[in-house]
């Protein structure tokens, strides 16, 4: 049989995105990927902590030590080749990659954004200030999308979206952990089972 697709996944901060995926391998959903690495560009994340309990090797890349956007991406080019990443998967990482490296990995780097793209996203949406903006609006309905990764923000092909209801009294932080429970912590791991199959169906 053919080995699982080499994951790697890329975080910044509190990790619940990345968690799920390490769960939905371990119930042996995630099956046609195995998480291999994860990257943090934030020292001390709790992403790291989740990974490392999970014995998931891990990198902390920071670009203020490297001196460039340049030095930054070529650094995590270096891990990603160093080990045999096929998929990447930025699961709530906070740094924009240049054109430059995303089209280095076509269709292989998949995202995840707490709304329903179009709406709430690209440069300035990203984390809590997405469900701000969200509630300022004033949409009854938001939800979250996983798409590939191209050189526009949040602008690459959509695989999967899921809607949620925005309620009554709902603030930025109770309106995103319902996003992340009842869309983020489903689609991930699904569109990661997904494109890795096609992966490993195209090897
Ligand atoms: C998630 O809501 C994710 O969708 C969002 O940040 C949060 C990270 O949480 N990502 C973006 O806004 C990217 N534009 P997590 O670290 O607990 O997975």
């Amino acid at each position: 049989m053919n080995s699982p697709v080499k994951i790697a996944v890329l975080v910044s901060g509190g990790g619940t995105n990345l968690q799920a995926l390490i769960d939905s391998e371990k119930r042996g959903e995630l099956k046609s990927g195995k998480i291999s690495l994860v990257i943090s560009n934030k020292e001390g994340a709790y992403a790291l902590e989740r990974a490392k309990n999970a014995d998931i090797p891990t990198a902390t890349v920071l670009k203020k030590e490297l001196g460039s956007q340049e030095a930054f991406e070529a650094k995590i080019k270096e891990l990603l080749t160093e080990n045999g990443i096929e998929l990447i998967i930025l699961a709530g990482f906070m740094s924009i990659f240049s054109e430059d490296f995303t089209s280095a990995y076509p269709e292989r780097i998949l995202n995840v954004h707490p709304s329903l793209i179009p709406s709430f996203c690209g440069k300035g949406f990203y984390g809590l200030h997405v469900h701000e903006a969200a509630l300022a609006y004033g949409v009854k309905v938001t939800g979250a999308t996983v798409h590939f990764v191209n050189e526009i923000p949040d602008g690459g092909k959509i695989l999967l979206q899921k809607a949620v209801a925005i309620q009554d009294g709902d603030t930025p932080e109770i309106l995103q952990k319902r996003v992340m429970e009842e869309a983020e912590w489903h689609l991930l791991p699904s569109a990661a089972e997904m494109v890795s199959a096609e992966i490993l169906r195209k090897r």
